[in-house]
């Protein structure tokens, strides 16, 4: 373990905070390191294996494919790439779709869509996106424009001209602050690294509806809330309108580095031969995986599972919640996302919970995040609540110092 750690701190960029644990096997929700102790991961990647660690049927298609063909160029045609596109759009609102590796190039390439489509059908009159404030978009320069939240800014100006900030869910703001040059209005329909924020109730077909008042393209960032999270495949289904663009990662490869833009055809035309590319989008084994998700998800009860342990999750950490009102301020979530926001902050809870084998971890300083496998078992379930209980009746209440503000 001791090399693992000196061996990657002395040489890789120390961009991520990491716990000095090697894990070096995983299956279903468990994961093992290096000395064979077991964790239950209440993370997943960050909500990448939604299948848990390992699912034989994506281990399989990875397998099968990697024997076959590896990587070619999209300069030609592949049966995965057609097959996973094929899957994604039947099931969605989409009409196309762009394959590429990640969250966040999936986001830029839809940041460009909408540039291009304003371009052509307003000539460069507009050209600003509104996003919201507490998003998280991705680390690329303009997704990192895209994301409201100052602190991932810093050090990095002058970021991207166009880009306007409003806070989720205030209809009211986000009307005001449409102009004659605004093109997009960008945003994650339920707020992942933000602290797990839903959306009021009415708040996404409001925005719909100024979107087509002012012919504007809504784009839904489902980078961490799509393919199942949420208890449907995608997030927008539990809200009755649907994005004119849509992008997703994380969960879409099984563990495989994989992302995708999908839109309707109105926006989708904007681009042609040359306007955007990615060498390794739709790579065969990646999209194999990908293939293997999505039956998975079509074909079993897991979306029905993901939703009934997501209401059963959100119930005993409730009962929490009502055991130490003066440490957990507010549970919410949707399926197998889910939040707990506290009074103080969070990380030394994290540390206590990895210690004791249970995977979670804290966005926005404050705000417990839980992002199980959507085939999570109830007992599973039951020892990350007995472990929480555990570390919550120890814990200090707050001093007025350690106290933090509610985030709404
Ligand atoms: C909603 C959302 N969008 C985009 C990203 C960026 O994805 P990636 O890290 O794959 O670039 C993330 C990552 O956490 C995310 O949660």
């Amino acid at each position: 373990m001791k090399r693992t750690v000196a061996i990657t701190d002395a040489n890789i960029f120390q961009t991520y905070r990491r716990y000095p644990i090697v894990l070096t096997r995983g299956k279903g929700i468990r994961v093992w390191d290096d000395r064979g102790k077991e964790y239950l991961d209440f993370l997943s990647g960050i909500a990448v294996c939604n299948l848990g660690h390992c699912h034989p049927r994506i281990v399989k298609a990875i397998r099968n494919q990697a024997r076959e063909l590896l990587h070619v160029s999209n300069f030609f045609y592949t049966k995965p790439q057609a097959e996973l596109a094929q899957l994604l759009i039947k099931h969605s609102f989409a009409d196309r779709i762009f394959f590429c590796n990640s969250g966040a190039e999936a986001n830029e390439a839809a940041l460009k869509l909408a540039r291009k489509y304003a371009h052509e059908h307003f000539g460069g009159r507009r050209y600003e996106i509104i996003t919201m404030k507490y998003s998280f978009h991705g680390r690329t320069i303009a997704t990192l424009t895209a994301t409201g939240q100052e602190k991932f800014h810093q050090g990095f100006s002058p970021l991207l001209p166009g880009f306007k900030y409003v806070p989720f869910n205030d209809i009211a703001a986000l009307e005001r602050t449409i102009t004659e040059k605004t093109c997009a209005i960008m945003f994650e329909p339920i707020q992942g690294e933000g602290g797990v924020n839903l959306p009021d109730p009415g708040y996404l077909p409001a925005v719909r509806k100024l979107c087509d008042q002012h012919g504007l393209l809504l784009i839904f960032d489902e980078v961490q809330v799509g393919m199942g999270r949420t208890g449907r495949l995608f997030a927008y289904e539990h809200y009755g309108i649907a994005p004119d663009i849509m992008t997703l990662a994380k969960a879409l490869g099984g563990g495989l580095p994989a992302g995708a833009m999908l839109a309707s055809s109105k926006a989708a035309k904007s681009f042609t031969p040359g306007s955007h590319a990615s060498t390794f989008g739709g790579n065969p084994v990646a999209m194999a995986a990908g293939v293997a998700v999505m039956r998975e998800l079509l074909e079993t009860d897991v979306l029905e599972h993901c939703r009934s342990m997501g209401s059963y999750f959100v119930e005993r950490l409730e009962g929490l919640r009502k055991k130490y009102p003066h440490l957990v301020r507010e549970v919410r979530g949707k399926g197998l996302i889910i939040g707990m926001e506290l009074t103080i902050e969070g990380r030394d809870i994290v540390s206590q919970c990895l210690e004791k084998g249970i995977i979670i971890n804290c966005t926005i300083d404050r705000v417990l995040r839980f992002l199980p496998p959507l085939n999570v078992p109830k007992n599973a379930v039951d020892r990350c609540i007995e472990v929480l209980d555990d570390i919550l009746r120890t814990t200090q209440p707050p001093t007025p110092t350690r106290r933090t503000k509610p985030l709404r």
